[in-house]
């Protein structure tokens, strides 16, 4: 059977005077699948976001939910949509019950929908609760509710979990899982974090400057790096010999004046034996060894030359 694809992005374009915010870029997301657009602070994740929400207009190329353009389709479309944005402006005078009272009311939906969605955010006990006082993990919470009043077939999450503990994060990603579970929903979300991305989603695009720069399974991207693992070292003083030749070494990394050693290893195995044992004929002292498997955050720095969070 084919896959039913909720949304369409094809060559989609968007700048602001000379800024390139969103340099013609396409993919589809399927229904029931969810997608992650990675990327650090303004690469462009949040206009292309909002095009595909029908709040802001590309320059050029085409955007397609369920096969619709929004013009001509804008109230069908916000039917299926559900939506939460970078930031949210609740009324602050309002409870928190009566904000998604108001937001069903705009839907046409009963106000036992507001109480549905209390529990599914686990918001019951805030429910009168004036939405100015609640806490940044709350407000989130609240934003995520109103995006899924409608049951919708398409979600558009922008950065949902960022600034919150872990705690709050896991119960957010526990709902949108559990959402993943009973629903054919396509989402896409917007993140820093690179665990969220891997945790939640089927498929991973890395956005840069307007640009993508990669996209893929959580292996496939792994595997676009070289599949393996990386040691990292620190010695007392620059080895005299380049590491390259050692057993299993893809690519070598120096930083600190060579006392500091990144190794991309096939088989760390392989490798760890001949580097102690060429510390030692170097008359080296090792002062710090660790490894651990490559991770998409190797493949972001290779690709973009800073990590996701500088
Ligand atoms: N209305 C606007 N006018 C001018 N420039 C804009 C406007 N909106 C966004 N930009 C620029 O477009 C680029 C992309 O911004 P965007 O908000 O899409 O990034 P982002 O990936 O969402 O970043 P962040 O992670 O910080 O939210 C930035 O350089 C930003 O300054
Ligand atoms: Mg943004």
């Amino acid at each position: 059977m084919d896959k039913e694809v909720l949304i369409e992005v094809n060559k989609v374009k968007k700048t602001f005077k000379s800024l390139v915010a969103v340099n013609d870029v396409s993919f589809k997301v399927n229904a029931g699948e969810y997608l992650a657009l990675l990327g650090p602070n303004g690469a462009g994740k949040t206009t292309l976001i909002e095009m595909i929400e029908g709040i802001q207009k590309q320059d050029s190329g085409d955007i397609l939910i369920q096969g619709k353009s929004w013009k001509g389709n804008a109230e069908k479309l916000h039917r299926v949509m559900g939506i939460s944005l970078q930031e949210t402006h609740f009324i602050d005078r309002n409870s928190v019950e009566e904000t998604l009272n108001l937001f069903s009311s705009f839907y046409g939906l009963p106000q036992s929908r507001s109480q549905e969605i209390l529990e599914v955010v686990g918001l019951e006990a805030k429910r009168k609760t004036y939405v100015n006082h609640l806490s940044g993990g709350q407000r989130q919470k609240l934003a995520l509710g109103i995006a899924l009043l409608n049951n919708p077939r398409v979600l558009l999450l922008d950065e949902p979990t960022t600034g919150l503990d872990p705690n709050a994060r896991r119960e957010i990603w526990n709902l949108l899982e559990k959402l993943k579970q009973t629903s054919k929903t396509a989402m896409i979300l917007t993140t820093h974090y690179m665990e969220e991305a891997e945790y939640l989603c089927d498929r991973i695009i890395i956005m840069n400057k307007g640009s993508f720069l990669a996209e893929g399974t959580l292996p496939q991207l792994i595997k676009s790096y070289g599949d393996g693992e990386i040691i990292h070292f620190t010695v007392n003083k620059p080895f005299k010999e380049s590491l390259k030749s050692l057993p299993s070494v893809r690519n070598v990394f120096w930083e600190d004046k060579g006392t500091k050693g990144k190794l991309v290893v096939t088989d760390i195995t392989d490798t760890l034996p001949h580097l102690l044992a060429l510390i030692a004929q170097e008359k080296l002292k090792l002062l710090e060894l660790e490894s651990r498997k490559v991770t998409l955050e190797d493949l972001f720095i290779s690709l973009t030359g800073k990590a996701l969070n500088e």
